[in-house]
């Protein structure tokens, strides 16, 4: 393992994508600490160094990258929780955290954005703030680079939002052709940036590791936990258009535009191994309930 003793804040650092991003980070050898707001032990638990850190506050953000001397942040924004669901709290939150990088020097900023995020129409309110702190971030004048990731992995198994994976089917709100990744992909793409200043200071690189239909999601979860998997909508798509106006447009995107436009061929001339959906299956080894996948005979 190529070891480094640089330090990193990761924003974030108890959500799906902090985690994992953590996980990779630690793994390439980076002092990698975490903010939360109050859920410390889960992070000591996954051997990151915790942060008390209110993400959406300046001062917060300044007292952490100070009590941590990290020069390194990798930095996310979340619309539906911290921002309350208004694009315009969101972009005020995402440029504090750029600016209180800023004021403390920090010399790489790694920002997790979407693919394609200047892409999606006006119902898509779930994305605006996304291009615009990209050009924030670009404008501040602090390195950086940007991660653009497509729908995540973790997306099927998220009981917060009422999808918990159990034994024998795979849910979605989309059963078309759709481009994913993992969240540990992202990490590991962090690491590539991090360690290579060089090639990534000032660029874009979208996080793209499979792509496929939900029949094929379902075949990769039967041959790695050996039992036959249905695929199934989460909800009618007229039930999405009404309900879920914001993602039902997202998904259009996809369903109908055939985006996002990078490809996983792409982005594994970066990341080779990037996981397909049965690698991802076997990574996160379990269902919902805490059940393993792979059943040891
Ligand atoms: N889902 C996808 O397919 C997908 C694809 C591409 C990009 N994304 C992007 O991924 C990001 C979401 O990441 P995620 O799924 O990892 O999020 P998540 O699991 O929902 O985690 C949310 C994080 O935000 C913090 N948080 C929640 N409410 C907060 C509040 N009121 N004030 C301050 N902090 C708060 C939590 O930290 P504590 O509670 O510990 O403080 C937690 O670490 C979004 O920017 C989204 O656009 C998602």
């Amino acid at each position: 393992m190529n070891t480094t003793t640089e330090k990193i804040l990761v924003l974030n650092a108890t959500g799906k994508a902090g985690g994992n991003v953590c996980r990779a980070l630690i793994e390439s050898g980076f002092d990698v600490y975490g903010t939360t707001r109050a859920n410390k032990k889960s992070l000591v638990d996954k051997g990151i160094k915790p942060v008390l850190c209110n993400y959406t506050v300046r001062s917060d953000i300044e007292k952490a990258l100070q009590q941590t001397g990290a020069k390194k942040v990798f930095a996310m924004t979340d619309y539906f929780g911290a921002a309350k669901s208004n694009a315009d709290e969101e972009i005020r939150q995402g440029q504090n955290a750029i600016n209180a990088a800023k004021a403390a020097g920090v010399d790489h900023y790694i920002f997790m954005s979407v693919a394609d995020a200047e892409f999606f129409n006006e119902h898509v309110k779930h994305l605006k703030a996304k291009p615009i702190l990209e050009q924030y971030l670009h404008d501040s004048g602090i390195p950086y680079s940007i991660l653009r990731p497509c729908a995540f992995f973790e997306n099927f198994d998220d009981p917060s939002n009422w999808n918990p994976l159990k034994k024998g089917v795979v849910k979605f709100l989309t059963d078309k052709n759709c481009k994913y990744c993992a969240t540990y992909d992202i990490g590991r793409a962090a690491s590539i940036c991090f360690k290579n200043p060089s090639d990534w200071l000032g660029n874009t690189l979208d996080v793209i590791g499979w792509q496929g239909n939900l029949s094929q999601v379902a075949e990769a979860l039967s041959k790695v936990s050996g039992i036959p998997v249905k695929a199934k909508l989460v909800m009618p798509k007229f039930l999405r258009s009404l309900f879920l106006k914001d993602l039902h447009h997202m998904f259009l995107y996809y369903e109908v535009e055939k985006g996002p436009r990078g490809t996983p061929e792409d982005f594994k001339k970066i990341l080779p191994d990037a996981l397909s959906a049965e690698d991802w299956f076997r990574f996160h080894g379990q269902y919902s309930n805490g059940e393993k996948i792979i059943v040891e005979r």
